[in-house]
């Protein structure tokens, strides 16, 4: 079975940050549950070149567009790679395929008598790329998202997309399919949305403002507006309109922040209504992340988390389990360095991998560097092990974007859970006694094979450090056949790997 999950294309006016790298770590989370489990994946993620604010960025450097575009293109990829986002396509829109293919959806709706030329006067934010309405913006005459880039007043000929015909339709099709977005506010957010007649949406720019686009097919003096080239990156990905592109399509699920509801919940179903061409099965929207004390990130005030020097401090998966495990879906997060440095060295470090190593080196120590045999287990071995048990096998199915940070707060609850039974059974002591030493093996035993399990569920979220810890406990995961969450797969008397500190502590 298939699954194709998408992120964001990101503006490439600047380097990447940690909202860029939150969506799509989530997105390669979802797509190791999924490969886990057994399905196929398609996994895209990349950089949205066009447009007037990269055009603009490229000029303040002095360089040369194309010049900058592969600048930037490398260095999101190198955050992407350094995350450990195992993506299996990599956008960049300035591919020719990917302008032909945008140019020939616009032909044929164009051919279908939906796209109008007009004159218009209105506000432009140009950090949305979009134009705005009065009511769209603050008292003050800005954009919410982006005051500080102030909107300008444009008043230009442009080729327009016909949104009304489609809005019933669409309202009908959200009303069919519940999951078509989720979760549920921003469900009801987007039917807000489409309560009220939709304006013409705006597909070009003229060549005397902005150069980096698409041509449009009917008209060489205008490049596409960016959105209709952006969004048809998720079906240029999978070669359409060639047809193999259908069995991915069908499967497609969008993760996308809250900012970029309206272009995916209307633009895009609308331009795929126009062209013929059917809905992607699903959104899943994401609120976002802010800094501590709910300040939004900004340079000025100092609060800004760059992926990259917490990846060069912390590891990728301090960042990975901190985002994993503390995005709420219906409201902003909160993360600063600080947050991520005590998750870091409360949890990973305290709860998981302080007790591995003490388990794992007892054993080194006393047991001649092998995994235990068990003895009977006690009514407390058949607690934990039951416990760890029900506390994976969330990961052990399909999981969506909210099922991310639910899971990992039972892991964390099991971890705990864990400690206090290796805390209470106390194997330092049960092996003083020659009579109580078959229980100390048990107790080992039991302890080595609930981390097993727990760092097999967590290779989908942390998969650099889980597959280390595997390595310790020589218990690595084969990837032939679907994972189903089991007790018991530790092999009794086999020598352990090399003992290291998984998550030394930070400072
Ligand atoms: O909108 N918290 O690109 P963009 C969480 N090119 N996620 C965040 C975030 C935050 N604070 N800030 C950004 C564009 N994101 C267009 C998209 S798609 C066809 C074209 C993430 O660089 C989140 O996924 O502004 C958000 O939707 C996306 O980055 C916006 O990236
Ligand atoms: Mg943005």
């Amino acid at each position: 079975m298939k699954s194709y999950i998408t992120t964001p294309i990101y503006y490439v006016n600047g380097s990447p940050h940690i909202g860029h790298a939150f969506t799509s770590v989530m997105a390669d989370i979802l797509k190791r549950n999924r490969v886990a489990i057994g399905y196929e994946l398609l996994l895209s993620t990349g950089v949205d070149e066009h447009g007037q604010k990269n055009q603009e960025a490229a000029a303040d450097l002095g360089m040369e567009i194309k010049d900058y575009l592969d600048m930037r293109g490398k260095e999101f990829r190198a955050v992407f790679d350094m995350l450990d986002v195992s993506y299996d396509y990599f956008v960049r829109t300035s591919r020719e395929g990917h302008k032909t293919a945008v140019a020939g959806m616009e032909q044929t709706i164009f051919d279908k008598d939906l796209i109008v030329k007009k004159q218009y006067t209105g506000t432009y934010c140009k950090g949305c790329e979009e134009f705005k309405r009065e009511s769209d913006l603050t008292e003050d005459g800005q954009c919410p998202l982006h005051p500080t880039m102030k909107v300008e007043q444009t008043d230009e000929t442009n080729y327009f997309l016909k949104m009304e015909p489609f809005r019933e339709r669409l309202l009908q099709h959200i009303a069919d399919n519940p999951d078509f977005v989720q979760p549920q506010a921003f469900r009801n957010e987007l039917k807000q949305m489409l309560a009220e007649p939709l304006e013409d949406l705006c597909i070009s720019r003229p060549k005397t403002r902005v150069t980096l686009g698409v041509d449009l097919p009917f008209d060489p003096d205008f490049v596409t507006y960016v959105w209709f080239d952006a969004l048809a990156n998720y079906l240029t990905n999978v070669g359409w309109p060639d047809e193999g592109y259908a069995d991915w399509w069908a499967t497609c699920e969008h993760l996308i922040g809250k900012d970029i509801l309206k272009p995916h919940g209307v633009y895009w179903p609308i331009m795929l209504m126009a062209a013929g061409i059917p809905l992607p099965k699903k959104l899943s929207v994401h609120s976002h992340w802010v800094g501590a004390g709910g300040v939004k990130m900004s340079k000025s005030i100092g609060n800004v988390v760059d992926p990259i020097e917490i990846v060069d401090t912390l590891g990728a998966d301090a960042l990975r389990w901190y985002l994993a495990r503390h995005m709420r879906s219906d409201s902003d997060s909160q993360i600063s360095v600080d947050f991520i440095k005590q998750t870091y060295n409360s949890e990973l470090g305290n709860k998981i991998g302080n007790l591995l190593s003490r388990a794992a080196k007892f054993s080194k120590s006393r047991f001649d560097g092998k995994v235990p045999a068990a003895g009977p287990l006690s009514a407390e071995d058949e607690a934990i092990r039951a416990a760890v048990a029900e506390a994976v096998k969330g990961f052990g199915a399909w999981i969506d974007l909210p099922d991310i940070p639910h899971n990992l707060q039972k892991v964390i609850t099991v971890c705990d859970d864990m400690n206090t039974y290796f805390a209470e059974q106390a194997p330092w002591e049960l092996i003083k006694n020659p009579e109580t030493e078959e229980r100390c093996r048990t107790v080992i035993y039991v302890t080595l094979d609930c981390l097993r399990l727990v760092f097999e569920a967590l290779r989908q979220v942390i998969p650099t450090s889980a597959d280390r810890a595997l390595a310790m406990l020589n218990a690595p995961v084969s990837e032939d056949k679907a994972w189903k969450p089991a007790l018991d797969v530790l092999g009794q008397e086999t020598d352990l790997g090399e003992i290291e500190n998984l998550f030394p502590r930070a400072q």
